[in-house]
């Protein structure tokens, strides 16, 4: 069966995208899953997070979508996570990103065309999108079969814009009809604030569906990602690694992803 398709986006930036894409990878690859992470921001901070802070894999994925390398060239299979794959990208992607949008038939399935060449090695793919509502959002919506939507827990100005969201999504529907809202997930959140439970409300008023697990705001997030690390590889008993782990179950449950309960998840 090829994989199942999964993208964070949120036209809001800082709202834990990268984060959960990377994290959520990892939780999936511990519990026996093969997953591809894609990362489809010219900020490429998944690809600096999980394979060097510095250089860039030699193919990237703007050079997958000009059609100059094969997909299966872009893939590295030795990232800082074991079991999770990655495509990544440079800031040479806005540059493909501009030029594709005012290119006459240019396609929002030109990402889906080239995933569904190496669907079939992958139980999961994880796209991380950047923070604009733009061609590389819509080509990551086009091919998914699932939309998850991180939401900044506890700030007033995360909820404006979410119509613009929930349209865009709706317009993604009607060039992929597959494509199912996983549901929004709250981040940096602190049930213990008061501005925090406010927004969890808007939230869940707003959202069909929203997961009960939570990112939990936490410094430690800082200094395991500055080490290179998932904050799983850096503590598995944090508090946030259990709530990534119940994060990425619930989305294995919505997307039907066949867990195989490794031993020491
Ligand atoms: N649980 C957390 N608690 C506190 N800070 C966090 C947490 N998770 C991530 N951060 C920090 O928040 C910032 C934004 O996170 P991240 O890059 O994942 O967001 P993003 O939505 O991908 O951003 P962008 O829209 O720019 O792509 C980063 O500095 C990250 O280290
Ligand atoms: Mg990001």
């Amino acid at each position: 069966m090829p994989a199942k398709i999964i993208c964070l986006a949120n036209h809001k930036g800082g709202v834990c995208k990268t984060t959960l894409s990377v994290c959520i990878a990892d939780a999936f690859a511990r519990e026996g899953l093969d997953v591809l992470l894609v990362d489809l921001d010219p900020q490429a901070n998944a690809t600096r997070l999980v394979y060097d802070f510095e250089e860039s894999p030699a193919v990237t994925i703007e050079k997958v979508l000009d059609g100059r390398e094969s997909i299966a060239a872009a893939i590295v299979e030795n990232t800082h996570i074991e079991g999770v794959h990655l495509i990544g990208s440079t800031l040479k992607l806005a540059v493909l990103e501009r030029q594709l949008q005012q290119t006459p038939f240019s396609s929002t399935s030109l990402v889906r065309q080239k995933l569904a060449l190496v669907a079939d090695e992958y139980d999961v793919i994880i796209l991380d999108t950047p923070p604009a509502l733009n061609f590389l959002t819509a080509n990551a919506l086009a091919a998914s079969d699932i939309v998850m939507v991180p939401i900044e827990s506890g700030s007033k100005l995360s909820l404006l814009g979410t119509d613009d969201m929930l349209e865009f999504i709706k317009q993604g529907r009607m060039a992929n009809p597959q494509l199912k809202f996983g549901g929004a997930i709250l981040t940096k959140h602190d049930a213990r604030k008061k501005m925090c439970k406010i927004t969890a409300g808007a939230v869940r008023d707003y959202y069909d569906h929203v997961l009960t697990a939570s990112l939990p705001s936490t410094t430690d997030i800082h200094k395991s990602q500055a080490g290179g690390q998932t904050i799983l590889q850096y503590d598995r008993d944090h508090n946030a690694s259990r709530e990534i782990v119940a994060i990425a179950r619930e989305i294995a449950a919505i997307a039907s992803l066949p867990l195989k309960e490794k031993a020491g998840v």
